[in-house]
């Protein structure tokens, strides 16, 4: 063999990564649980042994066996994993840069900034105010939400936990999505005039103290870069060319888009209001272009056709970083005895952390 040919990194095909994927399975056996976010690129879902929206797959970690909890999807969720699983479990993440760009729009710093600036207005805030975290955020905010009296939620239960939260305290800081807030808030009957949005980079979120004394929801600025591309002229542009199209959306989308859609809901209501729509149903649904695309194919053998939202490609770049070589080189590394990209939350932050999420997943 030539030098050249020698120093060549070696392609390796997708049959190959496929093949790899599947041994490296079989010889962890029940000692290994891949959990798969329903955005995941198709060459690694197939393999997942449980798919899930947050919520789902949040329990499914708590309830696992396994040893070894490989999560496909992104950083929050594999923290949420190993917060809820046993400490001897092991989670691994397969490409350590798959973030979440909204959960990275709060940190803990600019949160204890907001709630102390609230304090100073309010009083003692932890007596004025439920502090409510997106499931999409760091460890160290579920943490704080913990201490302070407040919960966790998901696209899927943010009524109910708002319920919960009203329930105890006037108002709801709620971070970091202002849109699932908002788009929740709405359909429980509070007005927007009720709702102001907090901006993390200003005093006092540019609010006024009057302001946030008559506000009963918080919203901090935050958003999804991916669903905030949807936009209500797509729907109408749609249905004009195809009337009778069914609309869905994920909570993550705007006001506007969210007003516009006949359903709104997670990734795992979205799946299932489409497997259960009459055959030839036309459906229009906007979220993340890898789980439209799988509808789509899942769903044409039934005459349905499942379309974007978007006239452009919009989708996860970080959950897209999931690959089948990472996940490939993660089970090779657990069947070769090393553990390469573990999510570990620290002990002290994990424990504050379980209690917000504990009183979330007992609702
Ligand atoms: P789900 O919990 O609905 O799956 O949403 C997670 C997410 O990150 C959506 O952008
Ligand atoms: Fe985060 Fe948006 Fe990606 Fe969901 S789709 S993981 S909210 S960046």
């Amino acid at each position: 063999m030539s030098t050249q040919a020698a120093l060549k990194p070696t392609a390796v095909s997708d049959e190959e990564y496929q093949a790899r994927i599947e041994a490296a399975k079989a010889a962890l056996g029940d000692r290994l649980a891949i959990l798969g976010h329903h955005y995941q690129r198709e060459e690694v879902y197939r393999h997942a042994h449980y798919t899930g929206d947050s919520l789902m797959l949040s329990r499914q970690a708590a309830a696992s066996q396994a040893d070894f909890i490989v999560f496909c999807g992104v950083h929050f969720m594999a923290e949420v994993a190993d917060i809820l699983s046993r400490p001897e479990q092991v989670v691994i993440l397969p490409d350590l840069s798959a973030g979440c760009s909204m959960a990275d729009m709060a940190n803990l710093a600019k949160v204890e900034r907001a709630w102390r600036e609230l304090g100073e207005v309010l009083g003692d805030a932890d007596a004025a105010i439920t502090p409510v975290t997106y499931i999409n955020s760091a460890a160290d905010l579920k943490a704080f939400c913990g201490r302070h009296g407040g919960i966790v939620c998901t696209s899927s239960n943010a009524r109910a936990v708002l319920e919960w939260s009203y329930e105890r305290r006037g108002k709801v800081l709620f971070f970091p999505d202002q849109h699932l807030g908002r788009n929740t808030a709405h359909t429980m009957g509070m007005p927007l005039d009720d709702m102001v949005v907090w901006d993390f980079d200003r005093p006092l979120g540019g609010l006024t103290p009057e302001q946030i004394r008559a506000a009963r929801l918080i919203l901090w600025k935050g958003f999804c870069s991916v669903h905030q591309m949807f936009r209500p002229e797509h729907i109408d542009r749609f249905l004009e060319q195809h009337p009778g199209t069914r609309v869905i959306a994920h909570p993550e989308c705007s006001f506007e888009v969210c007003r516009k859609a006949e359903f709104v809901g997670s990734t795992e209501y979205i799946i299932r209001t489409i497997a259960e729509s009459a055959p030839g149903t036309r459906w229009l649904v906007g979220t993340e272009l890898n789980l439209v695309q799988r509808l789509h194919e899942r769903f044409s053998h039934e005459g349905k056709s499942v379309h974007f939202m978007s006239p452009t490609i919009c989708m996860c770049s970080t959950m897209f970083r999931i690959d089948a070589r990472h996940l490939c080189e993660s089970l090779e590394n657990l069947v070769a005895g090393r553990i390469v990209n573990r999510i570990k939350v620290p002990a002290d932050e994990a424990q504050e952390a379980r209690t917000a999420l504990d009183r979330m997943l007992a609702l």
